[in-house]
Order: C-alpha cells, then structure tokens, then sequence
C-alpha cells in the first residue's frame, strides 16, 4: 500500500526506510508506535490545530460501540460492495468507524483512511492492528492535499465529511465512485426534540461536484433507540450541536436514559466523468 503514498511536501514517491517514509529529497516521516504516519505538510500553518478533538474522537468511539449506527454502516459497505473495488480511500476517516468494515468487504481492498484529526488516526490504526487488519494504512492528512498517487482509487467515501471535489477528481480513476455519506431531513429528529423547545428539520441535501455524475440516491432511514445516559453524551459530542448549545439546553440532557431518534442519512453516489 505504501508504494501509492507521495510526499505532502514535493509530491515526489515515498518509500520505507527503516522506521519511516522518506522521499528523494530527503523529507521523512516517522511512523507513530501504533503504526500510522503524520502526511501533514508542515509547512501549512492550519493543519496543526485543525481536526477533530480528542474529545469528540472517543465520544464518537464510545458511542459506535453501542451499535446505533451500525445498519449506517452496513448499507455504505453494501453500497461499495457491489463496485468491487481493490484500492478504497476514507477521506475524513475519523476514528476509522467505517474505514474498518470496509476492509472486510468480499474483494479486500486496500483501505486508506485520511484525516487531519491525530486522535482519529491514532485510534483507526490501533483498533486496525488490534483487530488484525494488514489492509488498511491510517496517515495524519489534509483531504484537500492528500499524499497519495493520482488515478489510484476505486472509490472514495466521504462520510459526515468535507468534500474535497478537485483532490478527490485527481486521486479517483476514471469511471471510479465517489460515495458521500449526509445526514438527511430527519436525521435525529428525536435526539433534537429532547434538547431543544423548537425543532428545525435539517436542510434536503441537493449535492453537486465539477467532473462527477450523480449516478443513484439512496436513503439510510430507521429508528434507533439511545439507551444511557454517557451514550447520550457521547452522541450529543459529535454532532454539530453540541457547540451551538446553551448551557441551559445542554442541562436537559442531564437526566435522561433513553431518547428513540430519527436516523435518516442520504448516500449519493457520484461517477467520475
Ligand atoms: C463529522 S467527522 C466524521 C468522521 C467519520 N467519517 C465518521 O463519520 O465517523 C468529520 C471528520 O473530518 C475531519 N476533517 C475535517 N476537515 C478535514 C480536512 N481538511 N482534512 C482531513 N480531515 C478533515 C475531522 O477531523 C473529522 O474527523
Ligand atoms: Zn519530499
């Protein structure tokens, strides 16, 4: 997998040396003890705060580990499936939630997850190890710059993600998918009602990207029911929300046990033209 990985500086190929990635100009990068590497330019100011928390990743880790989102994931996995692909990249993996299963599709494809989050990686490459995975390859990375090969992609998935649309044309083969996970109209309906006094649905996603077709539209919809209240906090921490609310709102949350919510999330899958 490491032969597709270009050096974020000089965009030249990167190659293991020893404990590291080096190119031929000399740029190395070491990976971390759980096996991941930091791809980030180091040149760019942003990337070094950008990313999620280390907060929002392990309230993200507990809260998939109660299986609410679980049916999400097993309709992108049957979404890839059938597009058989050998080269799959995550772009914006986070804690490697469905980077993971993915890998465990029929035509084990190698699976790259990106993410400018170093607690996402770090986390998506430990379980990946735990778990025994010699598929998949984690990298500290910037979306919009990645440090991988042109036209090596059989599919990209964007789940909950930005949409990087020029970074993802150029690493994408052609005729290759690019699978964009959002969430819909009702997604959490019912998580939203127990927080706040007046509930707006969310915006109907209309998606469109320069160089793709938009080839199908496909609808993730059930009822889960959240149970415990460290759950609840843990779903509440990962969603927008949590940051635009008041004190007040938040406090609602205090006593609650169980809240059944709307799951709803919109898949597109886009051809590269
Ligand atoms: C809402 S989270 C979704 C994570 C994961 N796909 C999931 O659904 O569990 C969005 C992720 O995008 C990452 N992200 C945001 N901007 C990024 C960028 N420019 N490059 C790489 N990752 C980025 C964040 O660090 C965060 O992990
Ligand atoms: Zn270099």
């Amino acid at each position: 997998m490491i032969d597709l990985l270009i050096c974020p500086i000089c965009r030249l190929p990167l190659k293991k040396l020893g404990q590291s990635l080096k190119c031929e100009k000399n740029h190395s990068y070491d990976f971390a003890k759980c096996g991941y590497v930091n791809l980030l330019n180091p040149g760019k100011k942003n990337n070094a705060k950008a990313g999620d928390s280390k907060e929002m990743i392990s309230a993200r880790t507990s809260f998939f580990a109660s299986g609410a989102y679980s049916p999400i994931r097993d309709f992108l996995c049957d979404i890839v499936s059938e597009l058989s692909p050998l080269v799959i990249v995550d772009a914006g993996c986070g804690e490697g939630y469905y980077s993971e299963k993915l890998a465990s599709i029929d035509t084990h494809p190698c699976v790259f997850g990106f993410d400018m989050s170093k607690f996402g990686v770090e986390h998506a490459s430990k379980a990946s190890r735990i778990n025994g995975l010699e598929n998949t390859f984690f990298s500290v990375a910037n979306i919009f710059s990645l440090p991988i090969v042109s036209e090596c992609a059989d599919v990209v998935v964007s789940m909950f993600a930005p949409v990087a649309n020029e970074e993802f044309l150029r690493i994408l083969k052609k005729d290759a998918y690019l699978i964009i996970g959002a969430a819909g109209v009702s997604h959490l309906k019912g998580f939203k009602e127990a927080i706040y006094d007046d509930v707006y649905l969310n915006e109907e996603n209309n998606p469109s990207f320069d160089g793709f077709e938009l080839v199908s539209r496909k609808k993730c919809e059930y009822v889960a029911e959240i149970c415990g209240n460290e759950n609840i906090n843990s779903l509440f921490k990962m969603t927008p929300y949590y940051h635009r609310t008041t004190l007040r709102d938040k406090e609602k949350l205090n006593d609650i046990e169980k809240i059944r919510t709307e799951i709803d999330v919109d898949f597109f899958i886009f051809k590269k033209l």
